[in-house]
């Protein structure tokens, strides 16, 4: 399977593309219900869904299947989320946090009953979850968290132990937590939809929409596609809107290894540094794996995303005696500025949906936005729509984030992030490197390829004009204001830019 990224992830080495039955043979002139852009878990989920409802929908996927963080994901299931529910409270009320609760277990029972009803085994099984808190401030926190969790009615227990040997002060277990094979789920949830007369269309990227009395009219260079609804499960909504300002663009790096001694945690675990670790055992193609990950950053904010990894590793050293590293990569998620993600009718756009800031929950957020948006439709409402409401505003809850996030793009408007190196001979560039170089006067993205093939492009990112940084460790170019990436030839890999950068021919 492919993802945007040049490292494997333990979910494409161990699946096969899917290859979609109906191969993106589709009727121009027809009206489908619904145009769902994004084939990840959020948008094939909701496919299913509305196909299972008596809905016709059409799924238009940039790249490939499970082409963007789908692939990249640990795929965690939880009710204990990134957002704390005491935060939540905070921020919004003490409602809004039982609301966020009830659909994320909602969420993980979905992903429950649509794994029991493919053909293959794609690994869903329910696990705990401990939070482990190392320092006195830490334990403050989860003590609190521990609360709230109570108050939403979460299942949790203190505890004082963990399935990890991490340091430790004072620990709780959540309860019906869960995990899944992301390879196998995302090709069942594509069969399922299928099978239930949904169409797939891959490499189908939708460069206009327009809309003509009641229909959307999508633009792509393998034709027209029409609908009555539009659904963006774009991860962040394409183009210049408001959601790239509200939500800001992060890396995470994961591993999965072996271990020597073959004591495999038996559990989903994480400690509360900021940014924070996560663990958990993973079983493939009869091998069992750790899979731990965290050392996020943002998007474009790192000159050797390479050396992550080694810190990552030097770090779970700490805990395991590894075997064998076996896979290394590195995904994005996008953290929404007041917490919660917006998912829901797009503001002033008729029959118009958007699902996107999911943090570090894409799964069960994702699957969760596949319940409100097919409820949104199939019902005009939902439960949670006011709660996650895209159009929601919360200036007092997350004015400093989004002002932080927000001069941190304007300075990197105005210039880029590291400094441009002088080149004055292309041979300079060793195999496998990438930088912004100053060339006779002027800034320009190069790359060259281990087999000494020369990439040039232009750096500046045509979503809003941010200079790009290369990411050394998945070889792409990306964009540090709001994280559209890519290929080393500036072909766009994920959006919210809707066309790749500028490229020259040497
Ligand atoms: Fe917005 Fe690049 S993603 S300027």
């Amino acid at each position: 399977m492919k993802r945007d990224g040049s490292n494997l992830s333990i979910w494409q080495d161990h699946h096969e593309s899917y290859q979609p039955l109906t191969s993106g043979h589709w009727s121009e002139s027809k009206v489908y219900d619904v145009l769902i852009v994004g084939g990840g878990v959020t948008g094939l989920t909701t496919g299913v869904l509305l196909q299972k409802a008596g809905f016709k929908c059409i799924l238009a996927e940039a790249q490939t299947i499970g082409f963007g963080t789908s692939l990249g994901t640990t795929s965690h299931l939880n009710t204990l989320l990134d957002t704390t529910y005491p935060e939540i409270e905070n921020r919004f009320s003490e409602e809004a946090a039982k609301l966020v609760a009830k659909g994320a277990s909602q969420a993980i029972n979905l992903v429950g009953q649509l794994s029991g009803e493919m053909e293959i085994d794609c690994g869903f099984v329910r696990k705990n979850a401990w939070l482990l808190a190392e320092t006195e401030e830490e334990e403050k926190e989860l003590n609190e968290i521990y609360d709230a969790a109570i108050r939403v009615g979460i299942g949790v227990s203190k505890v004082l132990t963990s399935p990890i040997n991490l340091p430790l002060r004072a620990a709780c277990c959540f309860d019906d937590q869960g995990q899944i094979d992301a390879g196998a789920y995302i090709s069942g949830l594509a069969e399922l939809f299928e099978e239930s007369g949904g169409l797939i269309v891959e490499n189908c990227r939708i460069s206009e929409v327009s809309r003509e009395q009641e229909t959307h009219i999508a633009n792509t260079e393998r034709g027209t596609l029409r609908a009555s609804r539009l659904f963006y499960a774009t991860h962040i909504p394409p183009g210049v809107n408001q959601y790239s300002v509200l939500c800001a663009p992060y890396r995470s790096y994961a591993i999965a290894f072996t271990l020597a001694d073959g004591s495999y945690p038996d559990g989903l675990v994480y400690d509360m540094k900021d940014p924070y670790n996560y663990f958990r055992t993973q079983r493939i193609g009869g091998q069992d794996y750790v899979i731990a990950g965290g050392f996020d950053h943002k998007t474009g904010h790192q000159e050797n995303t390479d050396y992550i990894f080694t810190e990552l590793e030097a770090f779970v050293r700490n805990y395991f005696s590894i075997d064998k590293i076996a896979y290394r990569w590195s995904s994005q998620y996008y953290e929404p500025a007041d917490g919660l993600p917006y998912i829901g009718k797009y503001p002033g756009r008729d029959e118009t949906y958007l699902a996107t800031g999911f943090s570090g929950n894409g799964y069960t957020f994702g699957t969760l936005s596949a319940l409100i948006i097919s409820d949104l439709i199939k019902n005009g409402k939902s439960e949670y729509e006011d709660v996650f409401d895209p159009g929601r505003l919360k200036p007092i809850a997350s004015a400093k984030n989004l002002f932080t996030e927000n001069v941190d793009v304007l300075t990197k408007l105005i210039g880029g992030l590291f400094k441009d190196e002088k080149l004055e001979f292309w041979s300079e560039l060793a195999p496998g490197e990438g930088k912004i170089v100053e060339w006779e006067g002027e800034s320009l993205a190069v790359y060259r390829s281990e087999s000494r093939e020369l990439y040039v492009v232009d750096p500046i990112c045509p979503h809003l004009g941010c200079k790009v940084n290369w990411n050394t460790t998945e070889k792409s170019w990306d964009c540090p204001c709001h994280g559209s990436r890519f290929a080393c030839d500036g072909t766009l890999l994920t959006g919210p830019a809707s066309s790749g950068l500028r490229r020259y021919d040497i």
